[in-house]
């Protein structure tokens, strides 16, 4: 039998369909003595896990009911793989190290619970490279569930996360990542954010009852396959947020998923990018380049079923240069639609009453952007549409493509890497901060242009801000505290912030 909190000898050169395996039998239904080595062919090769193969070199560590995860990141090194058994852990785990795999243990369906209490923050936040978390079940927290802070060959799979805060699931600035089989609902923004990354899957996961289902932000060569979204205000966004370091969104492929009655109210945040979503949104490209929506099932979206538009609908106006407002090269291949745009809303309604109709449309373009094409369009009601060119199919389709992830592990920053190594200010905020506030525009927190205005010569008035924030404004939710990081860190980050200049 394993004894808690004991260190086990190395379980070395476990590859891929291991880590499968243990999340697939969780490591044990037999109480937990073994790690299966049993694994799933089925889900090898098709979850482009490549780059995962050289996890868990290291040691066993395990983690009971009553002990601290924490505890156990701090005394892991490269390589560890860390089991959680069933219990509810009260914490926020920081880690900051590489190549760490947190593996939950469900037993007979009792599962390891991370619960924020609704006062703390973060249940996981990484900043290390190939970080695994799987088989957690997250709740009541405040801010993200797991978050990704610039960290690269990130698997994140098989949890489940349960009124989480502002973003359930978010890598932010990270290269080549899964994120599969997991169930969001109940969060603010977006269940799903891949924000400012490269190379992601995100596949077969569920999400429902959040604001925004799946949302591909300022990212670049993204599969999202298999996914179910209902019940949120929009299911599936393919999104630039203009004002932040990665200008474009481009390369993403919207296949196979279920996405259906996301016509649930928008609780987002006033100010933020997502409370711009219109109520009953199916699938929704604003700005994104060479977007593939192939063999999708769309329907009973109450507002469109597939909206393409611009920066142009955004309340928030933006004068970033960089980021080009119009969707271009956006292909609508075969997706099956039905009995969307019931009950459209807004601009939408009007739209649709000056046409003398009541109902919204299955496909909706706002205007701006060339290449765009569509296959079959007669099959679809659709408006504003004339733009698009048939889609030469053979050319268009994505049946090729398996996986947007690459092969091999990488190391580096998506942006400016040499710059990032050196300036620790700017890899924290782009990895941090930059997920709620932009230069020019008000996202979730004020623009960098009104801190400045406050802070103007006072970075040590600003790195103590954040480690302790105050509730400031009416119009926004409270900043989460930053305490984690050091006071160099903290002054880093508040000298890089009054020092930006877009
Ligand atoms: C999860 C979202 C979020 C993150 C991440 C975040 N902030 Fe904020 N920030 C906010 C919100 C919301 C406010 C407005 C709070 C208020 O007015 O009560 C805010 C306000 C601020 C302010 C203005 C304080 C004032 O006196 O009015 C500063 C400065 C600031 N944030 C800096 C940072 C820095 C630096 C980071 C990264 C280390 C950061 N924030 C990360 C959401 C966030």
């Amino acid at each position: 039998m394993i004894k808690p909190g004991k260190i086990l000898p190395p379980v070395a050169a476990l590859g891929a369909g291991v880590l499968l395996g243990l999340w697939l039998f969780g490591g044990g239904g037999d109480g937990g003595s073994e790690i299966s080595l049993t694994s799933n062919p089925l889900f090898q090769g098709s979850e482009g896990l490549g780059f995962a193969a050289q996890q868990s070199t290291g040691q066993r560590i395990i983690v009971t009911d009553g002990q601290s995860i924490q505890a156990a990141v701090n005394s892991a090194s490269p390589g560890d793989v860390i089991q959680v058994y069933p219990g509810t852990y009260r914490e926020t785990v920081y880690i900051d190290k590489d190549s760490i795999t947190l593996t939950g243990v469900v037993v007979e369906g009792e599962w390891p619970t991370l619960d924020g209490g609704g006062t703390l923050n973060d249940a996981f936040l990484y900043s290390g490279d190939n970080i695994t978390i799987e088989n957690f079940r997250i709740t009541h927290y405040k801010g993200n569930g797991v978050m990704g802070q610039a960290g690269n060959n990130f698997v994140i799979r098989g949890n489940v996360i349960i009124d989480a805060g502002i973003y359930g699931i978010f890598p932010q600035f990270g290269r080549n990542g899964l994120v599969a089989h997991n169930l969001l609902t109940g969060i603010a923004d977006a269940a799903i954010y891949i924000g400012m990354s490269d190379n992601v899957d995100v596949l077969h996961n569920e999400v429902h009852g959040n604001v925004a289902g799946i949302e591909i932000e300022n990212s670049r060569h993204v599969l999202v396959e298999g996914n179910i979204a209902y019940d949120n205000t929009g299911g599936i966004l393919v999104f630039i947020t203009p004002g932040l370091p990665i200008k474009t969104t481009y390369d993403v492929i919207v296949r196979g998923n279920f996405v259906f009655e996301n016509n649930h109210e928008n609780f987002g945040a006033p100010g933020s990018i997502v409370a711009n979503i219109p109520p009953g949104t199916g699938i929704m490209v604003m700005a994104g380049d060479d977007v593939v929506i192939e063999n999708n099932i769309i329907r009973d979206n109450d507002n469109v079923g597939i909206l393409i538009t611009s920066l142009d609908i955004l309340k928030q106006v933006s004068n970033d240069p960089d980021s080009e407002p119009n969707s271009d090269n956006v292909a609508i291949l075969d997706n099956l639609m039905l009995n969307n745009g019931a009950n459209p809303v807004g601009a939408l309604k009007a739209l649709m009453l000056a046409n003398l109709q009541t109902r919204g449309p299955d496909i909706l373009d706002t205007g701006g952007g060339t290449g765009k094409c569509i296959l079959n369009a007669g099959r679809y009601r659709t408006l504003l549409m004339a733009e698009y060119a048939n889609c030469d199919e053979a050319a268009k389709t994505t049946r090729s493509i398996r996986s947007m992830t690459l092969d091999q592990p990488v190391t580096g920053s998506v942006y400016a890497e040499d710059a990032m190594r050196e300036n620790i200010g700017m890899r924290s905020w782009y990895a941090i901060c930059s997920a709620c506030h932009a230069y020019d525009i008000q996202l979730i927190g004020p623009s960098v242009q009104d801190i400045q205005a406050i802070y103007a010569d006072d970075p040590g008035a600003l790195a103590d801000y954040i480690f302790s924030p105050i509730k400031v404004r009416d119009d926004a939710p409270e900043m989460p505290p930053q305490d984690y990081l050091t006071i160099e860190t903290r002054r880093a980050v508040a000298d890089f912030a009054l020092a930006m200049e877009n």
